[in-house]
Formats: structure tokens, C-alpha cells, sequence
């Protein structure tokens, strides 16, 4: 008998610690790591993110005080690392900003990218806020999107059979696929636009299509994710209904929906990775993920400045002036909070804009209230379905890429 008191103290003594001091590897703001007196094993100054290793409690505190400071999780989870190497991949993508910057100093002062083109004009006319409202509506209605639920992939399965009747009939080739994953069993969705005359140059656009419910008590498939991010999805949707009737651009346009967004960014991760493996050559990735609730005011959007390129923040301020005039202000996320940032990581060019400043996000996010509703507009979610028709005009139908 008093073994056996003695065996259940001592695991219950181990499970306790075990938990309290469980570590797991993570890259977060390294102003926020500093502030909570988190110890940074290593950093990438120029990124501002600290690499360290957290309790479940020390996660807590980081995610409690992002929200407080307008920002989501706060932090990144890491699958496995070598501490040495933890930065070594952003050293592609950071060289090129540096290199940029000193093509810019060497510049003539009116120097532009991109040339208007009335062409574009008139494809971003023809987006229409009803018909992203309509993919909103549908995409919500499938009572959640979480990557873990009974049946993760009924809406990836309804939305690649969709894709394939608009692109049939199409008068040159389109491919629709269900990409698998190691990390989850949901799949991201994909459609390939074959460019004619430089088909191995890919133009990237995607969205996260899952979604969650981070609510304490809720079932975490309880989550209509209507902004986050049925609207970055419908955004896109709509974009490629304008963009389907242009004829074939010259260089491949690929339409991302990716899975797993929610819990780690894991579709993104793992796509982004086999392309790097595989040395494809994407030309640019857009990220939309968010755009229908105008929290810094209608015709107020942001440009996250972190884990993108300067570059491409620069050619929306142009595409803005040529096609959108809306005001845009610069804004950072802190930490790898969406699909750009493994593709930045990778070595890709990136651009993420955003529906508001992050402090003034939807607070609804990541609850059962994340709907589409009074406080939404489509107007709104219309402004980056144009930035998508522009981006994949422009940059699959032009020589340019990162100088
Ligand atoms: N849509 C959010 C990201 C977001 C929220 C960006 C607010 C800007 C402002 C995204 O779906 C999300 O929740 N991301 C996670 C990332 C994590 C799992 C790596 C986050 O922010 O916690
Ligand atoms: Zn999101």
C-alpha cells in the first residue's frame, strides 16, 4: 500500500512538472519576448523576432498580450528546429531586401515598376461585392473548416469541383488539385493557369481556407470564419471569375487555398517548401487573408511590412495610384501570422494586404460570431479582389521581378 501512494505521488509529481515545464520551440515578436522577460535564445534583428523556447503558461501570456496589443496568437510554433540554422533560411529573402534598397538609392526619382493600363482598369471594374459576398455565404455555411474536424475536407472537396466548372471550357490548359499534407489530414486546394509564352514563371495568390474556434469552452470546429477568411478566399474567388475571362497570361497563375492556416500555418509550410525543393520559380506570392471588416475606417487598408518585400509594397502603392486610390498604411504583424511568411522564408517575394491597422482587427475572429453581418462590408472585401485581379495582371503578363 505504501508503494503504491508513493509510485502515484511521484507521477503525479512528474506529470505536474513535466507539463508546467514542458518547452516548445517558438519564433515571436522580440519586443513582446523582452517585455514578458522570455529569454531569446537567438534573434534576426532586421525581422525583430526572438527564437525561444516556452512553458504552455509562458504561450498563454505571449497570446494574452498580443491580443491586448491588437495582434492574434503572437506567436509561431515550430515543428522541429536546430537552433543554430533557426534563421538561416531568412537570409535569402533578407539579402534581397538589402539589395533592393540600394537599387532604389541608385534610382531616378520618378522611377515606377509597372505602366497603367487600361486594360486592368476595366478588369477591376468589373469586380462585383455581391458575388465575393456570395463565396463568403457559401464558404461560412459549412458549419466550420477546422483541419481536425470529423470531416475536414468537405468544403475542399466542394470548392475544387467548383473550380474545375469555371475553368471547363476554358481555352487553355487549367489544372485543379487536392494537395495532400503530412501535418493534417485536410487538403489544401489548388488551381494552375498554364502561362503561354513563360509557363515556368508562377504568379502566386492565396488565402488560408480553414478556419477555427479558439473560444475556451467551444468546440473548435464551431467557427463560420466568415473574415478569417472566407473573405480572403471569396476575395480571390472573385478575382479569378474576372481574370478567367482575359485570355491566357504569359506567365502561370497559380490560386492557393490553403489548409491548416489556423494551427501553424501548415498548408503554406509544407507547399512553400516542396516548390523551394523543387526549385520552382514564383515570381511573387499574395497573401489575403482578412479583408472585410474596414476597422480603420472604408477605403483604409494596411500593408504588413514584415515577412514581405519591399519591392512588391512599392508596386501596390503604384497599383493604388494607377487603379485603386485608396489610402494604405504601413503595419506589421509582429510574427509569422499568415501563409506569407513560410513562402518569405523560403526565399519568395511576398505582399500581404490587410483589412485595417491590426489594432483596430475584428475582434470577432476565431469565435462562433465571426460572421457575415452588419458590421462587414463587401465593399471593402471588393478593394483585394481588385489588388488580386491587378497583381496577377501585371505580374503574369510582364517581365518583372524582384531587382
Ligand atoms: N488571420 C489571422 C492572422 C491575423 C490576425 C493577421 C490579425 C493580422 C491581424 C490568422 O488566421 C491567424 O490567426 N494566424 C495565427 C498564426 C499562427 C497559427 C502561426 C495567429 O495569428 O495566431
Ligand atoms: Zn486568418
Amino acid at each position: 500500500m505504501f508503494n503504491m501512494t508513493k509510485l502515484i505521488m511521484t507521477l503525479s509529481v512528474m506529470m505536474f512538472f513535466s507539463s508546467a515545464f514542458a518547452s516548445s520551440p517558438i519564433l515571436a515578436d522580440a519586443k513582446l519576448l523582452k517585455k514578458l522577460q522570455i529569454p531569446i535564445i537567438s534573434t534576426q534583428a532586421d525581422l525583430n523576432i526572438g527564437f525561444a523556447r516556452v512553458s504552455e503558461a509562458d504561450k498563454e501570456r505571449i497570446s494574452r498580450t498580443a491580443h491586448e496589443t491588437g495582434k492574434c496568437g503572437g506567436y509561431q510554433e515550430l515543428e522541429q528546429v536546430n537552433e543554430q540554422t533557426v534563421f538561416e533560411d531568412f537570409k535569402v529573402s533578407l539579402a534581397r531586401e538589402k539589395k533592393y534598397l540600394n537599387f532604389k538609392k541608385s534610382l531616378v526619382k520618378n522611377f515606377r515598376f509597372s505602366q497603367f493600363d487600361p486594360k486592368i482598369r476595366d478588369a477591376v471594374r468589373e469586380v462585383s461585392d455581391s458575388e465575393i459576398g456570395n463565396w463568403v455565404s457559401w464558404l461560412a455555411g459549412f458549419g466550420g473548416r477546422f483541419h481536425a474536424s470529423s470531416n475536414p475536407n468537405k468544403h475542399t472537396v466542394a470548392l475544387a469541383d467548383k473550380l474545375r466548372q469555371m475553368v471547363s471550357g476554358l481555352a487553355y490548359p487549367a489544372t485543379v488539385t487536392l494537395v495532400q499534407h503530412r501535418r493534417t489530414q485536410q487538403s489544401s486546394v489548388r488551381l494552375h493557369l498554364e502561362g503561354s509564352t513563360r509557363p515556368h514563371e508562377i504568379v502566386v495568390l492565396g488565402g488560408h481556407l480553414d478556419s477555427i474556434n479558439w473560444s475556451y469552452f467551444g468546440d473548435k470546429n464551431q467557427a463560420p470564419g466568415a473574415d478569417d477568411n472566407a473573405s480572403g478566399s471569396g476575395a480571390l474567388l472573385e478575382a479569378l471569375r474576372v481574370l478567367l475571362k482575359q485570355g491566357q497570361p504569359e506567365r502561370s497563375i497559380e490560386l492557393m487555398f490553403y489548409a491548416a492556416e489556423e494551427v501553424g500555418l501548415y498548408g503554406s509550410t509544407e507547399i512553400s517548401g516542396e516548390y523551394k525543393a523543387a526549385g520552382k520559380d514564383v515570381v511573387a506570392v499574395l497573401q489575403l487573408d482578412m479583408t472585410m471588416h474596414p476597422g480603420s475606417g472604408e477605403n483604409v487598408i494596411s500593408s504588413e511590412t514584415d515577412f514581405t518585400s519591399a519591392w512588391l509594397r512599392d508596386l501596390l502603392l503604384e497599383w493604388n495610384k494607377n487603379y485603386l486610390n485608396v489610402k494604405i498604411i504601413a503595419d506589421e504583424c509582429g510574427y509569422a501570422c499568415s501563409d506569407h511568411a513560410p513562402w518569405y522564408k523560403n526565399g519568395y517575394s511576398t505582399l500581404m494586404p490587410f483589412e485595417s491597422h491590426t489594432d483596430k482587427m475584428n475582434s470577432k475572429i476565431h469565435t462562433p460570431n465571426d460572421t457575415l453581418n452588419s458590421s462587414s462590408s463587401l465593399k471593402h472585401a471588393a478593394i483585394f479582389s481588385k489588388i488580386a485581379v491587378i497583381f496577377a495582371m501585371d505580374l503574369a503578363n510582364s517581365n518583372m521581378r524582384q531587382p
